[in-house]
């Protein structure tokens, strides 16, 4: 099984377009092996708009009836089992598509980092669960339409590798590399960068290549198109809505790279980065009693800094 988790903190970049479409155009080039599964997690906390993107009469039928739709937010709460939060549609594009819903989760990073130990466990064994069953796993993490925190981050990046979606803009690619590096420091491989919204001009390339180029880091571009755009109002992935676009041409070129890309990394390995990254916040906690504080990105990395020095840094070469 391979995990990638798409993020960035900056809203609307296109995290959901990216990661959705990505994980469609990868069922394009080749349907998942009889027996197994293409998961998609939606860890958006806020806004629900894969779904959308997968099967938008879900949504009007989890509106009228939640009680019947357990997500993410259930599992979690430890009302729902993963099988019960794991839906499939009969849609013929789709070849052994699944998709996990979320809904909102908590009210506060503080309130998740609270839970972050027993919260990560229980995302841990929806890898175990997964892993048997699932080709690829793709985790659309939240940007401003969810907590827009760096608890959400802690939570995701440890579960597999990081693929940072930003715009050509400085700001968008400065929050990024941040996380980037937190990723890093745990451990987690970071195959590609995505500039999203991609307008041409050779700075942002070079910026990215800069700010979020870690090891084997490809950085890829999806360039700015309306059709992109259209079919995401009309609640269908840009790959099947119209696949000789330009947005869709780059986005099949990502679904490649991440095919031939390196193998994913083990359970194990997501345990260990999880570990460390809980020993973070504990130690951030302790220091900053006796409200859990929220954490600032320069104390995650110093802390980091420090763990890794007992316990390893980087491990990507061992396959799932
Ligand atoms: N390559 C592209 N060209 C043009 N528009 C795009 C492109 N990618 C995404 N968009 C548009 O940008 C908007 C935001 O996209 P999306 O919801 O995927 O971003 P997000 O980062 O997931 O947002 P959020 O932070 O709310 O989770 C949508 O209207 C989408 O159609
Ligand atoms: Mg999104």
């Amino acid at each position: 099984m391979k995990v990638y988790v798409f993020g960035a903190r900056s809203g609307g970049v296109g995290k959901t377009t990216v990661s959705f479409n990505t994980l469609v155009a990868t069922q394009l080039i080749a349907p998942p092996p009889p027996g197994l599964l293409d998961v998609f997690l939606e860890c958006d906390f806020g806004r629900q708009s894969a779904v959308h993107l997968w099967n938008p009469h879900f949504l009007e039928e989890r509106e009228a009836s939640p009680d019947s739709y357990p997500t993410l937010r259930e599992y979690l709460a430890g009302v729902a089992e993963p099988w019960e939060i794991a839906y499939s549609t009969s849609h013929p594009a789709y070849r052994n598509l699944v998709m996990i819903p979320s809904a909102p989760l908590c009210s506060s990073d503080r309130e998740l980092l609270k839970s972050y130990s027993e919260y990560s466990g229980k995302m841990l064994k929806l890898l175990e669960f997964l892993k048997p069953r699932c080709r690829l796993l793709v985790i659309d993490a939240p940007g401003a339409g969810g907590l827009s925190g760096l608890a959400d981050y802690l939570l995701l990046i440890p579960l597999g590798s990081f693929i940072p979606v930003v715009q050509p803009d400085k700001p968008s690619i400065d929050e990024a590399s941040q996380l980037v590096d937190i990723a890093t420091l745990a451990g987690s491989a970071v195959p590609a960068a995505v500039i999203n919204k991609y307008r041409g001009g050779k700075w942002a390339v070079s910026y990215a290549k800069a700010a979020l180029a870690a090891g084997e880091t490809q950085i890829l571009t999806i360039r700015d198109d309306k059709k992109a755009r259209e079919a995401y109002e009309a609640g269908v992935p840009v790959v099947l809505y119209s696949p000789s676009s330009r947005a869709s041409k780059d986005i099949k070129l990502l679904a490649q790279t991440l095919a031939s890309s390196a193998p994913a990394h083990t359970i194990q390995q997501a345990e260990k980065r999880a570990r460390i990254l809980s020993k973070v916040i504990e130690a951030l906690a302790r220091r900053r009693a006796p409200q859990l504080q929220l954490p600032d990105i320069e104390s995650i990395l110093r802390e980091l800094d420090k763990l890794i020095g007992h316990e390893g840094g980087s491990d990507t070469q061992a396959q799932d």
